[in-house]
């Protein structure tokens, strides 16, 4: 089988999970987990980075931790993953989903502005959607498979309308917007290490932000708030979302290769781009500004090219390739939320867009070998 992306595990993993397993830190203290936030941290250029146990834990500590809740709205892209919106959910706020681009496939920031605009009104300083009356308090921009919306606009958009950035940087580990890292630029950001991330714990997440106070009460949070001292008291309602010092050992070996697995993800990407586009397959347009770390190798088919029956037909050749997500706004649990587009791209991009394998342990033969399937296919 050629896999979709799978946890590649080609350096010091053995040696430093040998070294917990030796002296018995396999839980959630050790000296991995600070090491692996401190690398986090250097790397992506913040004052603070706060290890979880999951991409979406640290999604919704990060709007927890501003005060997000029922009376709340988030403005969320309906083309993302579901647990961007269910961190939203969790708090008991409200998603607004607003289409995305076209070529980009990230928010896009004219309807996100033309929104602002017309959909809401201003009270006291604050906006409130005109349909629900729940205050604006976020936006939540996600980095689509390692590409990122216009930053510049998103955050003079927030500026005006007074609203918090939090930044879904969950595929976007070794992406930069003007020189600045995926997930440093809004208030805060977030990434995952889940097994199919560019580099992985196994699972996990990490929460970044510039802002002390935050990170202090994030801490505190995935602590069970727990008050520092040898007596059981708790001071709010906590979370148990700490990374286990195991999987940090995992994370601090992985991010030891994060620069060879930006050039094999970026090679991978130009190998498919290269050999696809001659045969009508569009790829993600990246915006201005934006070094993606090309995460996940993702195309459109031609009009005349049924996605299910090219799915099947890899599958059927041990080739496993994935349909992008269902735009959220269509999701059961989601339809009563509004949803801002105009021509509705998430769904297009939905109906024509398929994800190849893109692992970072992927062969040039099995390159070929996908490349030939789908000449195959659209042969028949
Ligand atoms: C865009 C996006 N947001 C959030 C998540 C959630 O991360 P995790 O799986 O680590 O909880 C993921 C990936 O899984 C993702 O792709």
């Amino acid at each position: 089988m050629i896999y979709l992306a799978r946890p590649h595990l080609s350096g010091k993993e053995w040696e430093y999970v040998k070294q917990c397993l030796d002296t018995n830190w396999i839980s959630v203290a050790g000296d991995f987990v600070p090491q692996f936030e401190q690398k986090i941290a250097e790397y992506t250029n913040v004052q603070h980075a706060v290890a979880m146990s999951s991409g979406t834990a640290a999604l919704h500590i990060a709007l927890h931790t501003l005060g997000i809740g029922q009376n709340d709205a988030v403005i969320v892209p309906t083309l993302t993953f579901v647990a961007s919106v269910n961190a939203i959910c969790y708090t008991q706020a409200t998603p607004i989903f607003v289409d995305v681009h076209q070529d980009t496939w990230q928010l896009d920031t004219h309807i996100l502005e033309n929104y602002l605009n017309i959909g809401t009104y201003a009270y006291q300083g604050n906006y409130y959607d005109k349909k629900t009356h729940k205050k604006l308090k976020a936006i939540l921009p996600v980095h689509v498979l390692g590409n990122m919306p216009a930053m510049h606009r998103i955050l003079e958009l927030a500026d005006k309308f007074n609203l918090i950035v939090v930044e879904d940087a969950a595929e976007a580990l070794g992406s930069f917007y003007q020189n600045k890292h995926a997930g440093s630029i809004g208030k805060t950001g977030i990434l995952s290490f889940n097994g199919n991330k560019i580099i992985t714990t196994g699972g996990g997440g990490m929460l970044l932000t510039n802002d002390k106070q935050i990170a202090k009460h994030a801490r505190h949070l995935i602590h069970q708030a727990k008050i520092n001292g040898n007596e059981y008291i708790h001071d709010e309602i906590g979370f148990n979302y700490r990374l286990l010092n195991i999987l940090a050992a995992i994370g601090v070996a992985q991010i030891e290769q994060l620069p060879y697995f930006l050039q094999k993800k970026q090679n991978i990407f130009q190998f498919y781009k290269e050999h696809l586009t001659p045969l009508g397959l569009i790829t993600q347009k990246i915006t201005e500004n934006v070094r993606s770390n090309y995460w996940l190798s993702t195309f459109l088919l031609p009009d005349h090219i049924d996605k299910s029956g090219l799915l099947q037909f890899l599958q059927a050749n041990e080739i496993e390739a994935r349909s992008f997500w269902k735009p959220m706004h269509t999701l059961s649990m989601f339809k009563e939320f509004s949803y801002i587009t105009q021509n509705n791209m998430a769904e297009q991009i939905y109906q024509k867009a398929i994800s190849l394998p893109s692992g970072t342990d992927i062969t040039e033969t099995e390159l070929h070998t996908v490349i030939n399937a789908i000449k195959n296919y659209l042969k028949k």
